[in-house]
């Protein structure tokens, strides 16, 4: 039996994601550049050095991706090259920036950009970075700057990239910059980035109407490992509550809930601060209280016999669970607002899993939009290798793949079913049978009917 393909809405966004301290190259004035110095911060000792260089030459990956069909790109500015120090502004840089956002438009690749992902100025960070409630307002003028002199090529603008895995690897974990360990950072700096992203999308829009603001949240599933542990679901409930509800009903209603309060139940700016809700979805993790057969408790983990991802320093990656997409994207259209999925990816160095990632996850993507779930666009985490903070290099996300030392691209074959999809705006039968024949079934049993007509 033939199998219908499962087409996507006309006019939906198809592009790849990345971030400026991963692929520029030479950030040095950042809290990053600082924190690869340090021994054993990053994995096998890596740098992001000259990362993927495009400070210099990005426009040459962008017609690559032109090439490739894609219609649309999610980027980042790096902060510290447009406010090297202090309240000063770097004119060089913005023209910089104008250059990249020009050439992009020129390829009819639609800019969606993201104003805070993940990396400081060191003379911000010097000042306590995201501890000190006054980057709020710093924030707020390096936003109001940057908008005045780009505002006219951005029609989407991310305020603030994932709160919680900023907050949690770098303030809780100290995994990331600048490497702190404490809860009550974690919940300082979250209630700042939140109240900053309330700022920044109430200032986007008094200076662009027409600009579309969101916030982008890692909606990360937590599930016990046993339905029927009692106490593994508690604890389920509650890192959902910490890491997920917490966020995403801040920007609905305005509320900051505990533990982020202290006497200050609502900031006004969070009120419904979001126009599209930016959803990066990466996986699940399994909650267990339950020691079993003598092994060793492990209270956090990756669902047992699973299929994984490549492995980083402390372990596989991520489980590949599609559902899991599908489930997220349910979850956030309660918001009643339109979803980007602004990052979905894994790290596969010989794309052995990449193709068919690829095709089931945008099945479930699909699944979703048939049940009427208003998704915009999907954006692959990532177009290129880059800097995968502090994996260093390890871990391999790209469509295309890099030799960081050489500067080479080699498009895997991912990167080929990637334009073939685009082309088509949907997933065939014939596609499936080159790239993912096992998967067949479960990417047609999923959904069925055109959502062109
Ligand atoms: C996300 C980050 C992004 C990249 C991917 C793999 O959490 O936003 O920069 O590191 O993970």
């Amino acid at each position: 039996m033939d199998m219908e393909p499962l087409t996507f809405p006309e006019g939906f966004l198809w592009g790849t994601a990345t971030a400026a301290h991963q692929v520029e190259g030479y950030c040095t004035n950042n809290d990053w550049w600082s924190f690869e110095q340090r021994p054993d911060a990053i994995w096998h000792g890596d740098r992001s050095g000259l990362a993927c260089d495009w400070w210099h030459h990005a426009e040459r990956d962008f017609a690559l991706m032109a090439s490739m069909g894609h219609n649309t790109h999610r980027l980042s500015l790096e902060w510290s090259r447009i406010e090297p120090s202090e309240g000063t502004f770097d004119p060089a840089a913005i023209n910089r920036y104008r250059e990249m956002l020009t050439a992009l438009q020129k390829q009819c690749i639609k800019p969606m950009v993201t104003l805070f992902h993940f990396s400081l100025p060191s003379w911000l960070s010097a000042q306590g970075g995201w501890c000190n409630q006054s980057t709020v307002g710093r924030f707020r003028r390096f936003v109001g700057y940057t908008v005045e002199h780009l505002g006219d090529l951005v029609p989407l603008w991310c305020t603030v990239n994932e709160p919680n895995v900023y907050a949690a690897l770098g303030h809780l974990f100290g995994e990331h910059a600048p490497g702190h360990r404490s809860l009550r950072s974690y919940f300082r700096v979250l209630k700042n980035l939140l109240q900053a992203h309330g700022e920044a999308y109430r200032l986007i829009h008094s200076l662009r109407q027409d600009a579309q603001v969101g916030l982008v949240k890692n909606v990360q599933i937590f599930e016990p490992l046993c339905a029927e542990d009692w106490a593994s679901l508690r604890l389920a409930n509650v890192l959902d509550h910490l890491f997920n509800s917490l966020t995403l009903s801040a920007v609905e209603d305005g509320k900051l809930r505990f533990p982020l309060t202290s006497g200050l139940p609502s900031y006004g700016p969070l009120l419904d601060s979001t126009d599209f809700v930016g959803l990066n979805y990466y996986g699940r993790l399994r909650t267990n209280l339950r020691p079993r057969n003598g092994s060793r408790l492990s209270v956090l983990q990756l669902t047992p016999g699973a299929e994984y991802s490549d492995s980083g320093r402390s372990g596989p990656y991520g489980e590949i669970y599609p559902e899991g997409l599908y489930r997220t994207l349910k979850r956030v259209a309660r918001l009643g607002k339109p979803i980007f999925i602004t990052e979905n990816g894994l790290p596969d160095a010989t794309d052995n899993q990449r193709p068919r990632f690829l095709l089931t996850y945008l099945a479930q993507v699909h699944r979703a939009l048939q049940e009427g779930i208003d998704v915009r666009g999907y954006y692959h985490w990532s177009f290129i290798d880059n800097f995968e903070w502090a994996e260093g290099w390890g871990l391999r996300f790209g469509l295309v793949a890099v030799d960081e030392t050489t500067q080479a691209r080699t498009p895997r074959p991912s990167a080929e079913l990637y334009s073939k999809i685009i082309r088509r705006n949907a997933l065939t039968e014939d596609m499936v049978r080159a790239y993912a024949p096992e998967a067949m079934h479960q990417i047609f049993a999923t959904t069925s009917p055109d959502l062109a007509q």
